[in-house]
């Protein structure tokens, strides 16, 4: 228990309205000082990640929880994973409606163990029975969302490393404006949106079927297995990215050692980052 703890939260990539950039950053801010205090006190990473992600899911100004964003049809469809690098445990959730907090409803998948990924009203019920609370889809939706649907779009992720050097990262989203329904993007694909091993974690915003396709989370694990800082790492995965599929994505990732890195090459990705002696970073 003699490691220095490090965070890393992002609030999605994309082409962000200067309005709210501002108050973004200063959500990353508080969402990765919430995980930070978690992981002050001696707490695992998987609950700096779980408590990180829940503040940014309640903020209606990101894409993830309230103030997800709608399908084709109007509704909201989430999906979330969270994942613990030591054991390789991973719980995920798709296309779920009804739960204000679906990273909660991972991490209770997890936790469960009989299975990785429950989706769509399989996952209600799971809730249900894991006494995970229903909301009605209204709260989700917030007139913020409705009136800039067509421009804010994103996810938000946390990858922590606490004091016993085990390191987590989750990833939570409402998807990408006027999908079809069903649609499930990367954010809660072990791999894709989010990884974690004992080697790094990482979380993953953008383009999710250009994710998907060049499995992002994992290649820039491969990146720093073969010896990429994790800087390098992330700048070299999102260049991977671009190259196999001209699609913009972001990530955010923590290595063993605790050192963090991050990369976009969308306009805007704001992160707020925490280590050594609390020292706090925000950049878009
Ligand atoms: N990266 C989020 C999504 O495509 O769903």
């Amino acid at each position: 228990m003699n490691h220095s703890p490090a965070i890393i939260v992002h609030g999605g990539a994309g082409s962000i309205p200067e309005d709210i950039l501002a108050p973004m950053l200063e959500g990353c801010r508080k969402a990765a000082l919430e995980g930070w205090r978690v992981l002050d006190a001696g707490g695992s990473a998987l609950d700096a990640v779980e408590q990180a992600a829940i503040f940014l899911e309640d903020d209606p100004l990101f894409n993830a929880g309230t103030g997800s964003t709608l399908n084709l049809l109007g509704e909201i469809e989430m999906d979330a994973a969270i994942m613990d690098g030591h054991t390789l445990a991973v719980g995920a959730v798709a296309a779920v409606s009804r739960i204000k907090n679906p990273i909660r409803l991972a991490r209770k998948v997890m936790e469960d163990g009989r299975h990785v990924f429950l989706a769509a009203d399989g996952a209600l019920r799971f809730a249900r029975e894991a006494g995970i609370p229903e909301c009605s889809p209204e709260t989700l939706l917030v007139e913020a969302r409705k009136k800039h649907w067509e421009k804010t779009h994103g996810t938000i992720g946390c990858v922590a490393f606490d004091r016993s050097g085990a390191i987590a990262a989750g990833t939570s989203t409402g998807g990408i404006f006027d999908k079809l329904p069903g649609r499930i993007g990367d954010s809660a694909l072990p791999g894709c949106g989010t990884y974690a091993c004992e080697t790094g974690g990482v979380s993953c915003t953008g383009n999710g079927e250009a994710i998907i396709r060049t499995v992002l989370a994992k290649t820039a694990v491969e990146f720093l297995l073969g010896g990429s800082g994790p800087g390098e790492a992330a700048r070299k995965s999102v260049a991977f990215l671009e190259k196999k599929t001209g699609a913009k994505a972001g990530l955010i990732l923590i290595d063993r050692e605790g050192r963090i890195g991050y990369y976009r090459n969308t306009e805007r990705m704001p992160v707020c980052l925490i280590s050594g002696h609390n020292e706090i970073v925000t950049d878009c």
